[in-house]
C-alpha cells in the first residue's frame, strides 16, 4: 500500500495543531444545507484526524459511520479520539477499497482528492464512490483548482511553541509541490531539520464532469463553500456536489 506523507511525526503534529478549523467548518455548513435530507449513514475518505465525523454524528441522527484514511498517524489519533459509539476508522485507500456497506452521504474534504496525482486515480475513486452510495445518495468532495495552481508559487514561515516551519511551495511541472522544513527543538535547546514534501494534481472541471459522468453520476454541480454555484475557473477551492 502507498505511503502517506501524514506519516512523518512532526507534520502530522503540525497538521492536528493547524489545519482542524476547515473539516469542522465544513461540518457546520453540510448540517445547515443537508438538514432536510435523510442522512443515517456517512462514508468520509482521507478522514484525516476523525474530527468532520465526529462532528457530523452530533448533527445528524446516524446508524453508523465510517472513516477511512491511508494515514496509519491519522486513523490512530481518529481511533484515539473518537466520541461516538456508531464510528469505525479504519486504514485503507481510497481508490480502492471494498466496504461492504452502502452510505447516504459519502465525503472527501480539505482538498483530499489533490494527493491523488494521477487522473486514472481520481475515476477510480468515483467509482468506488458510486459503488458505496445508496440510490439518492449524495458525495461532496472539494478540490484545489487549475486557477489556484497557477497562483501557487508562495513561500510562508511561522513558529510554533516546540517548532518553527518555512513553507517553500512551487507549481513546478504542473502540480502543487509542497516542500516544509521543520525546525525542531531540541532537549539541549538545539534545533534540527527536519524537512518533508508534498505533491499535488489538479484537473479541469470539465475532465473531472465527464470522470463523474462515466462513473454514473448525473447530477453534478460545481459550487462555493456555501452550496452557492460557482464558475470552477474562478475560485482557488471549488466544492463539487453529486447525486446518484
Ligand atoms: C489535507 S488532509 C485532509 C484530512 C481530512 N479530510 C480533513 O478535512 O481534515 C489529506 C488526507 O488525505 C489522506 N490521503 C492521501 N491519499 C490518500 C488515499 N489514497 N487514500 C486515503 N487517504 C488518503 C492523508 O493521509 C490525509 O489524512
Amino acid at each position: 500500500m502507498k505511503k502517506s506523507a501524514y506519516d512523518i511525526d512532526i507534520f502530522f503534529k503540525d497538521y492536528v495543531l493547524n489545519n482542524s478549523k476547515f473539516s469542522f467548518d465544513r461540518a457546520v455548513v453540510l448540517k445547515e444545507n443537508l438538514k432536510n435530507k435523510k442522512i443515517t449513514s456517512i462514508l468520509d475518505l482521507a478522514c484525516g484526524t476523525g474530527l468532520f465525523l465526529n462532528e457530523m454524528a452530533k448533527n445528524f441522527d446516524l446508524k453508523y459511520g465510517v472513516g477511512l484514511d491511508l494515514s496509519e498517524n491519522m486513523i490512530k489519533y481518529a481511533k484515539n479520539h473518537n466520541q461516538s459509539q456508531i464510528l469505525e476508522f479504519i486504514k485503507g485507500d481510497m481508490t480502492d477499497f471494498c466496504l461492504k456497506k452502502t452510505f447516504d452521504l459519502i465525503t472527501c474534504n480539505y482538498d483530499a482528492i489533490n494527493h491523488l496525482n494521477l487522473f486514472e486515480d481520481w475515476q477510480k475513486m468515483f467509482d468506488k464512490v458510486y459503488e458505496h452510495l445508496n440510490s439518492g445518495g449524495i458525495f461532496t468532495f472539494d478540490f484545489n483548482t487549475l486557477l489556484k495552481l497557477k497562483n501557487f508559487n508562495r513561500d510562508s514561515y511561522y513558529e510554533c511553541e516546540d517548532y518553527n516551519c518555512v513553507w517553500h511551495n512551487t507549481n513546478k511541472n504542473n502540480k502543487f509541490n509542497f516542500n516544509f522544513s521543520y525546525y525542531v527543538k531540541q532537549k539541549n535547546g538545539n534545533y534540527k531539520l527536519i524537512k518533508s514534501s508534498q505533491t499535488e494534481s489538479t484537473f479541469s472541471h470539465k475532465l473531472i464532469t465527464k470522470a463523474l459522468k462515466l462513473s454514473g453520476f448525473n447530477h453534478i454541480e460545481f459550487c462555493d463553500k456555501n452550496f452557492k454555484k460557482c464558475c470552477p475557473n474562478k475560485v482557488f477551492r471549488c466544492f463539487v456536489i453529486c447525486k446518484k
